[in-house]
């Protein structure tokens, strides 16, 4: 007999049924990466891999309300590190859907070409989206795309001096209040004797030195040697 488990919407895009998260599909019938395709009651769901995604993994693991590390529906975020569009297009499902239905704005910086190319793809069909060519600590070149501050920013670049180019960012681009998230890889930075926990104590220090920090989730077993901090801009 198949096995029911407990469905419960996290927004009007996402489901959490059982460990397994979906997004509704803003562009039926395409898999970004592979994904499984499944209908929830006649609409079209995307499973949001947390083997895949960190955003993804932290919202299995966090010990409080799951719904606290997404953005509004419809606002305008930022995304540091976007790669190949893996975690956009389900933060894009939630934030714009299909033909932008919410009227989110997703600015999503890379500096890799190859991972400019794969998301100018994925923004075609994605409206909202918005591809941007360049470096997280150069913002003066790109910063112009976001002209007030935003409630959300999420920061995954994996290369060393992650925690100072996180708070450069939150200085510039995050309102009071607003919620960030930094991915944080251990071994992008420089090595310690103390080793990764010592790396992830060291950032815990230099983060609640400036901003309120929300919560450390450990994302080892989905992804090992790192860490999702999430702050709040005082
Ligand atoms: C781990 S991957 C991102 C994966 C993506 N966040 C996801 O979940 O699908 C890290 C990305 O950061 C980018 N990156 C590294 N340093 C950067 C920088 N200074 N500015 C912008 N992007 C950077 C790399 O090109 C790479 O695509």
């Amino acid at each position: 007999m198949a096995k029911h488990r407990r469905i419960r919407p996290l927004s009007d895009s996402i489901l959490l049924e059982g460990r397994n998260v979906w997004t509704v599909n803003a562009n039926p019938g395409v898999a970004i990466r592979g994904e499984s395709l499944r209908k929830f009651r006649g609409v079209e769901h995307r499973r949001w891999d947390p083997n895949r995604s960190k955003l993804g993994a932290g919202l299995l693991r966090t010990r409080n309300e799951p719904s606290q590390l997404l953005p509004q529906p419809g606002s305008t975020v930022l995304y540091l590190g976007a790669g190949h569009g893996t975690t956009i297009s389900h933060l894009h499902d939630h934030l714009c859907g299909s033909k932008n239905r919410f009227g989110g704005r997703l600015v999503a910086v890379d500096l890799a070409p190859r991972c400019l190319r794969d998301l100018t793809h994925l923004a075609e069909h994605r409206p909202g989206l918005v591809p941007v060519l360049g470096d997280a600590r150069k913002f003066d070149a790109w910063g112009v795309l976001i002209p007030s501050r935003v409630n959300w920013l999420f920061q995954d670049v994996a290369q060393a001096g992650q925690v100072e180019i996180f708070l450069s960012a939150v200085r510039r681009f995050l309102s009071k209040d607003g919620i960030g998230l930094l991915s944080l890889k251990a071994a992008s930075e420089r090595h310690s004797e103390g080793g990764d926990e010592d790396i992830f104590a060291k950032a815990i220090a230099q983060l609640s030195s400036e901003v309120e920090l929300l919560e450390h989730i450990n994302l080892t077993g989905y992804e090992d040697q790192h860490a999702l901090f999430v702050i709040r801009r005082r």
